[in-house]
């Protein structure tokens, strides 16, 4: 959703890229590749922004193998999205990741669109799940005069939703009933510093849920 830096990278590039990283990769580790095609066995799910400037491995230090990964505008969990859900069942019940999290990003062009009032055509049924999370907070974003800064806050509080919305489904909470461990955490990252925030509301099980979205 944000597109104003752009580079000069060519579809050649890419080509050209992928023969480096290979070259590079073996001359670290001549058994690189032979090892992860044995299989993966990452520790987390990472649901994240589209943005092409925040990519999972690159701002964890981590590498291929260690993040299973879910990206869409905005770091949505939505309900009925299918995509999400097969991700997060194959994530928790195959893979059995300890952690999901949620990762949105301050400047997030889909969090901006959502504030406004504009029309942008088939993503306004997308964006409309933001303006859900500005209409459960609108008496804490609406007393924020400086534009940008409740921006920000709109990015926090859309990770704090999509936390909860996490810990709804009931992949997440039959993970949990089945004693398994699991926690669901949400950060946001920093364009500007490369920083990631813990947004704090790492959940481990259901206690804190309201009891409407409880199984029983
Ligand atoms: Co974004």
């Amino acid at each position: 959703m944000c597109a104003q830096s752009a580079t000069h990278i060519t579809y050649e590039d890419l080509l050209k890229g992928n023969k480096e990283f290979v070259a590079n990769a073996l001359a670290t580790d001549p058994e690189y590749f032979d090892t992860l095609a044995k299989g993966q066995n990452p520790p987390v799910l990472w649901i994240g922004c589209a943005d092409s400037r925040v990519p999972a491995n690159q701002i964890t230090n981590t590498k291929p193998g260690e993040i299973f990964v879910h990206r869409n505008i905005a770091n949505m969990v939505i309900h009925t999205d299918m995509n999400m859900l097969s991700v997060l069942d194959y994530a928790v019940n195959v893979l059995k990741v300890k952690h999901v999290i949620v990762t949105g990003h301050y400047g997030c062009g889909g969090v901006i669109a959502a504030m406004s009032n504009n029309e942008f055509g088939l993503i306004d049924n997308w964006l409309r799940h933001i303006k859900d999370v500005y209409r459960l907070h609108a008496d804490e974003l609406d007393r924020i005069d400086d534009a940008k800064d409740r921006e920000s806050r709109l990015v926090e509080l859309n990770v704090v939703e999509n936390v909860y919305n996490l810990c709804k489904t009931s992949i997440v909470q039959n993970a949990w009933a089945k004693g398994q461990e699991l926690g669901v955490h949400g950060w946001v990252y920093s364009i500007e510093t490369g920083i990631i925030r813990d947004m704090k509301v790492s959940t481990h099980n259901s206690e804190n849920m309201e009891d409407v979205f409880r199984f029983k």
